[in-house]
């Protein structure tokens, strides 16, 4: 073996903790080690593919050149450990513990209110924690750079920006310099700010519930830099790590680490096919999501050519294993040291870097990786194509330069570079003073995201006063599978910089990026108007520029809580990976297993064999089959399970089995379903008379409504583990948010009785409605293999699978008629409901029926006919989502006041005044609206969001701006709480009173973010009369409370608060007798007392609401709903009409939530059920083939809401003296409605877009579906641009769901 091939231990360090492994597996990544070796579950896995920050650790490095510590952010679901070599690794548990001591991160976020299902938290806190030790006092930029690359789906952000911005050094000049000293909670609250009472933060407090009151900063723990972990002395003091030559090898793979350019090329020689590996960021995404295999690994980071940026006179060479971050920390420091003209290349590139990746991605990602994989959406690539960058190349042959122009990519992610060969450095030049180099990107979501387009355009101009292109360079990402450079555009070689040039340059734009109707990526006409824009838009810029150069040149002619997989692994335990269906309509021909079983480490396979026929029923309505026979109706079916000892062999194994298929034609989308009739479920109302009275009218309009389909993204994917303890008792942990269903479901599926069957939830990282059917199923597989293999079994899927698995929320199709009156009033309605459902039933038709009792919002109407339908199609089956079909009807309802108001040409505010709800006012069900406060909830947020003075400003800004504009808008939501149906509103509580006076809850509700389990102690302190710290809520468990409802709905703090205050009211009737006796007591004596006297101190509460006797057949009845909820909000936007990006610039919220049990948890549910929204309507697109493939299957390519996109001022209220008499201390059922305020957004978007159409002379009418993408946007802003755009439909993926 020769020196360079001699296997060494990996030495690392974890928390302060050294870590020697003698047999490392190449193949592992950080994640997996700290989880599976260390058992440090704090990090979590969200997705595992770079997307989410869930993982994020701190990595730190000694540097030896700038002699100091080096910290980093780094996604531990990428980073190999194997490169982790001598470096220091912290997770979220060397930080700090509610055992030990928190650390000021971890409190801060937790008493901001930060945290709800908490999944998300650890990594957020590490990328704070990294911030911070890298800057004592951070600006507040840093801090949104910070989290870029980390994703919540409850808090909606703003609670985490609160709590930490008191880190900030903006924080500390406005808090602790004006003398106040952090203490800013309300009364005593003075800022020093010029503006004195009329100061923006003053007015928050007046307006809303303004986050500081939200929590007490002066409270929390002072942050004191000495008192931080040291680095570890052996990493610092000797560089023995730093300079090892490495190997490891594993099973299937080698690792190396040379440690010069001579013995990296070797080895490049020796292993052809060999992937040289810097950041993993590429790599590790095709190895786990597209199952790559790579035998061997290099990893060149000891190698000086390919790690240091050489800034020469002429040029800067940086080698190809630089950094993503090095290079724009180099190129900040160039920009301040050089001549600005010198320096337009470094500022286009530092300016990219800020929209690429996450921090946690560019503190490790390379420009050899991104140039090397040859992505055709690489942000970087355009800029050195369009500059022509010189690429140094070596190999033992030698090295050789090559240009970077039309000729390096020779195809989708292939390059001329040989297999031998490697990428070793790229050299840029500097631009002379009349080069312009200019670079744009389009992506769904404005930070981490990857582009749609994105281009780069380097222009020079003659040194002659009349500025003709002397040269001219333009290359585009996201045209062709490769970075395109345009030929044609060297014709504008010698034209003046002037209309007539740009005139042509579209012309030759179009003739040179001709792109298919069914290209892959879709969205063909809005990318052509994408890249006419960019180059519009460098036109404008340099346009502006050579003005004034022009003067100048006259002048002076010169970003510890426990789920279900955090559950400690079994000694015997098996891993599951399901085989699932390929095809979305099939008749199944033949099933091969036999090369998955003789895979290494498989145990077991899990067939349809192993249900007996009379069982396999699955599915809400047991509609579905467990496991699938005979046809195929949906991709993502199940075929079967494979059980291994580990989920990587689990996984591989499944994908080697083989399944013959005859395709059938799916049905895939709404109008594909009501051409075949494919209904499951139909419904409909009747109210008034409509067709008569719709005769009557002065008016009737017709139009159409359109919601897409929503992915639940929670940030903990489903996880199960079953375990079987003895002859049929089974304890299974899951991630459900109804875990008696899931009781039911195994029960049914083994033909075991339910008292044997344990189901037992801890908390679930989110839910909002995706945890409540799918894992009755799921759970079902693993407990027949833990009952077949009598071994622990457990399933984790993987982000893209639980997104293409379990369904999400309806696209919805609206057909309507509205009567009316020239005055406004609606007399009249007659509207079609569809949905596309999938494959089977599930919550379907419970949606629709939601649905249809809200089409009509906030309207008073009398004369109402609605039809539904549920579409039955051959994609996965849809199910809960948050509000429930409510979400798009309402949308709807909104849709058809603004045709009113805009056929009438009549103010929206005056339509919607009169024909709102006033008290007693009866529904379409009718049912008498009470404690009716929608009306003061709609005049309040327009006094507080001063809307109209704002309707004007944006009326002149918009005139003042030609491709920006401005919307701003207004809407109301009424919402039903309540399930519509009697058996599943009840509830049982559990108290346990112990000798020493603590008490134990159990109640049937999941904690899943919403804060149910603080309401709960709340009232159970309250009722009691003791702190909360003597009250402990440990899990939900059908072994402690049976036949739970599920949570969901808005319901659960309703119905288990009433249970649990009838159990606390059971024990307050039998400590009557103690307290009488001894008034003075204390509660731990009366216990005592009570415990001697042989006074029962357990009790169970039980709760039941009223009936709710509706008849849907005959709509008559007393009540569909227990009470109603109200809410209004305004909303302002900003759009950029030539790339239909947009901002959202202020939102103000005011919620009726009766009397709040918790304002603090009700603001955050408000906030994060109002991004979740904002993602529906606005941003949140799946993408779907005419085959019914799901293409956006993680946070890659599903774009969720993040940081950045929240509103720049969020302003929430809560309606004062509001209660409700129908619920626990009369509060309101928050966690739904105010999701749906969320669609003022996308009315906003839809005025600016008016306001843009209006400039162009565009006078047609328009609709626009949601969501309203960057895509739609652009694309009804009609111009001169999209004019020139001429494309039919595309048959890539679907229009509509
Ligand atoms: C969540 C996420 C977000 C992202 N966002 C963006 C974005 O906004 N814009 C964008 O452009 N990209 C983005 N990327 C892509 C990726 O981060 C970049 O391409 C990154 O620069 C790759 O560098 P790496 O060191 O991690 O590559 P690796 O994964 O280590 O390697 C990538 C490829 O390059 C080859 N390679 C690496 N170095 C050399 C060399 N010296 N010679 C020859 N071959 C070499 C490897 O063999 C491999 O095939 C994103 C990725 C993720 C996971
Ligand atoms: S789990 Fe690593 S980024 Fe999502
Ligand atoms: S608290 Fe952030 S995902 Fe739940």
């Amino acid at each position: 073996m020769r020196q360079d091939e001699e296997k060494v231990d990996l030495v690392f360090y974890v928390n302060g903790k050294k870590i020697v492994e003698k047999n490392v597996n190449p193949e592992w990544t950080l994640l997996m080690y700290l989880r599976n070796k260390l058992s440090l579950c704090g990090t979590k896995l969200g997705c595992g593919e770079g997307g989410c920050g869930a993982c994020t650790v701190m990595i730190s490095k000694y540097d030896r050149n700038a002699l100091k510590v080096k910290h980093y952010p780094v996604n531990a679901c990428l980073a190999p450990v194997c490169s982790m070599h001598g470096l220091a690794v912290t997770t979220v548990e060397g930080i700090g513990s509610t055992i030990t001591k928190l650390h000021p991160v971890q409190e801060r976020i937790a008493k901001a209110h930060g945290s709800q299902c908490g999944f998300c938290t650890p990594g957020i806190v590490m990328s704070m924690y990294t911030l911070i030790r890298n800057h004592e006092r951070p600006m507040m930029e840093d801090m949104n750079v910070a989290f870029q690359g980390n994703l919540c789906r409850c808090t909606g952000y703003r609670p985490i920006i609160e709590g930490y911005k008191t880190f900030t050094e903006d924080w500390e000049q406005v808090h602790v310099s004006n003398g106040i000293n952090g203490k800013i909670s309300g009364v005593d609250k003075q800022n020093g700010c010029a503006m004195g009472d009329k100061c923006c933060k003053m007015l928050n407090d007046t307006n809303g519930v303004e986050s500081d009151k939200m929590f007490e900063s002066s409270k929390f723990i002072p942050y004191d830099r000495s008192q931080e972990p040291i680095f570890p002395p052996e990493l610092k003091l000797s560089d023995a790590y730093d300079t090892q030559s490495l190997v490891f090898r594993g099973d299937n793979v080698s690792w190396f680490r040379p440690t010069t350019l001579e013995k990296l090329l070797l080895l490049v020689e020796k292993y052809p096919g060999a992937k040289i590996i810097v950041g993993n960021t590429e790599v590790g995404v095709e190895v786990k999501f597209k199952g790559q295999l790579y035998a061997t690994f290099i990893q060149p980071t000891l190698v000086k050519e390919l790690t240091q940026i050489d800034v020469g006179r002429e040029t800067i060479r940086i080698g190809a294993a630089v950094t993503l971050d090095e290079i724009e920390s180099t190129f900040k420091d160039i920009i301040k040291t050089r001549p600005e003209w010198e320096t337009r290349i470094c500022k286009t590139v530092v300016e990219k870097l800020h929209w690429f990746a996450g921090k946690q991605i560019r503190s490790v990602g390379s420009l050899g990786g991104n140039i090397m994989t040859g992505s055709p959406i690489s942000d970087l690539n355009p800029i050195w194509m369009a500059i022509g960058a010189r690429l140094h190349l070596n190999s033992v042959m030698g090295p050789r330069i090559v240009k970077m122009d039309e000729n390096f990519y020779t195809g989708y992610r292939t390059t001329i570079v040989n297999s031998n060969e490697i990428l070793e450095a790229i050299e840029i030049p500097y631009t002379s003073k009349n080069q312009f180099v200019y670079a744009h990107k389009q992506s769904r979501r404005r930070e981490d995201d990857i582009a749609i387009v994105n281009g780069a355009i380097n222009v020079l101009f003659s040194e002659e006063a009349d500025y003709k292109v002397e040269d001219i360079n333009v290359a585009f990402g996201g045209m062709a599978p490769i970075t395109k450079l345009t030929k044609s555009t060297k014709q504008l070689i010698g034209q003046k910089w002037d209309e007539t040039m740009l005139e042509k340059a579209y012309q030759l734009l179009l003739n040179d990026l001709p792109l298919s109707e069914n290209a892959p990526g879709g969205m063909v006409s809005y990318r052509l108007s994408l890249a006419m824009s960019f180059f519009f838009r460098t036109y404008l810029n340099i346009s502006k520029q050579l003005t004034i150069v022009h003067s100048n040149a006259l002048n002076q002619a010169t970003g510890e809580a426990v789920y279900t997989d955090d559950m400690p692994i079994y000694n015997n335990e098996l891993q599951m990976a399901m085989i699932y269906s390929k095809v979305s309509h099939a008749k199944i021909i033949s099933i091969d297993v036999s090369t998955a079983l003789m895979s290494p480490n498989v145990v077991d396979i899990i067939l349809a064999k192993d249900i007996p026929a009379n069982r396999n029923a699955a599915g809400w309505l047991e509609d579905e089959e467990y496991i699938r026979r005979d046809l195929i109706t949906s991709q993502y079916q199940v075929l079967g399970a494979i059980l291994a000892t580990d989920q990587q062999s689990a996984q591989r194994a499944a994908r080697l089995v083989k399944v013959i298929y005859e395709e059938l034609t799916p049905i895939v989308t709404i109008d594909q379903a009501i051409e075949a009739k494919s209904f499951s479920f139909k419904a409909k109302i009747h109210y008034g008379n409509a067709a008569s009275k719709m005769a009557e009218c002065n008016h009737v309009i017709s139009g159409e409504a359109r919601t897409g389909y929503q992915e639940h993204f929670y940030m903990e994917p489903h996880a199960f583990l079953v375990v079987p303890t003895q002859g049929q008792e089974l304890n299974i942990y899951c991630t459900s948010q109804d875990h008696n269903g899931v009781s039911l479901g195994v029960s049914k599926l083994l033909g075991i009785d339910q008292n044997k069957i344990a189901i037992k939830v801890k908390q679930v990282g989110g839910a909002f409605g995706g945890k409540e059917t799918p894992p009755r199923k799921f759970a079902g597989y693993v407990a027949l293999a833990a009952m077949k293999t009598r071994r622990p079994v457990r399933l984790v899927m993987d982000r893209d699978e639980d997104m293409c698995v379990t369904g999400g929320r309806h696209p919805f199709l609206f057909k309507y008629k509205v009567g009316f009156n020239n005055d406004g009033r609606i007399h009249a309605i007659v509207v079609e409901l569809y949905s596309n459902a999938g494959y089977s039933g599930d919550k379907s038709y419970k949606a629709m029926l939601h649905a249809l009792s809200h089409i009509n919002n906030s309207i008073y109407i009398q004369n109402l006919s609605g039809f539904s339908y549920v579409c039955k199609t051959n994609l996965p089956t849809n199910t809960s989502y948050r509000g429930f079909g409510n979400p798009q009807s309402i949308f709807a309802a909104e849709c058809m006041l603004r045709d009113v108001a805009e056929f009438l040409k009549k103010d929206y505010v005056d339509i919607a005044r009169i024909n709102m709800f006033n008290e007693g006012d009866l529904t379409i069900y009718n049912q008498p609206i009470v404690n009716c406060n929608i009306r003061r909830c709609f005049e309040e947020v327009l006094i507080h969001s001063d809307f109209h003075q704002r309707k004007l400003s944006i009326e002149k800004f918009n005139q003042e701006n030609r491709w920006k504009k401005r919307g701003i808008d207004v809407m109301t939501c009424t919402y039903g709480i309540g399930y519509g149906f009697d058996f599943i509103q009840q509830a049982g509580a559990l108290i346990l009173i112990y000798k020493d006076g603590s008490v134990l809850l159990t109640h049937g509700g999941v904690e899943m973010g919403q804060g149910l389990n603080t309401k709960m102690v709340q009232i159970v302190s309250r009722e009691l009369g003791i702190p909360v710290e003597k009250i402990h809520t440990s899990e939900v468990a059908t072994d402690k409370v049976p036949n739970s409802s599920p949570s969901t709905a808005s319901m659960t703090s309703d119905l288990n608060g009433m249970a649990v205050k009838n159990a606390c009211d059971i024990i307050n009737n039998r400590l009557v007798p103690v307290k009488t006796k001894n008034p003075n007591g204390t509660w731990e004596e009366w216990i005592f007392t009570a415990y001697n006297q042989r006074i029962s101190l357990s009790a169970t509460g039980f709760y039941r609401e009223p009936p709710v006797n509706w008849n849907w057949d005959t709509n008559t009845g007393d009540k569909l709903y227990n009470y109603f909820s109200f809410g209004a909000c305004v909303s302002e936007v900003e759009i950029d009409c030539l790339t239909g990006d947009h901002q959202v610039l202020r939102t103000d919220i005011v919620m009726d939530v009766g009397n709040s049990l918790n304002p603090a948890i009700d603001v955050g549910q408000i906030e994060g059920g109002f991004v979740q929204g904002y993602g529906m309507y606005v941003m949140e697109e799946m993408i779907v083939s005419p085959n019914g493939t799901f293409m956006s299957k993680g946070p890659g390519a599903y774009k969720i809401p993040g940081f950045g996109d929240i509103p720049i001022e969020f302003n929430v209220a809560l309606l004062k003296n509001s209660s409700n008499p129908k619920a626990v201390y009369s509060s309101k059922a928050i966690g739904e409605p105010p999701l749906i305020l969320a669609s003022s957004v996308f009315f906003a978007i839809r005025e600016a877009i008016k306001a843009a159409r209006k400039e162009n002379d565009v006078v047609e009418d328009f609709r626009l579906h949601a969501p309203a993408t960057a895509e739609r946007i652009r694309m009804a802003c009609q111009d001169h641009i999209t004019k020139k755009v001429k494309v039919n439909k595309s048959t890539w993926k679907v229009e509509h769901l």
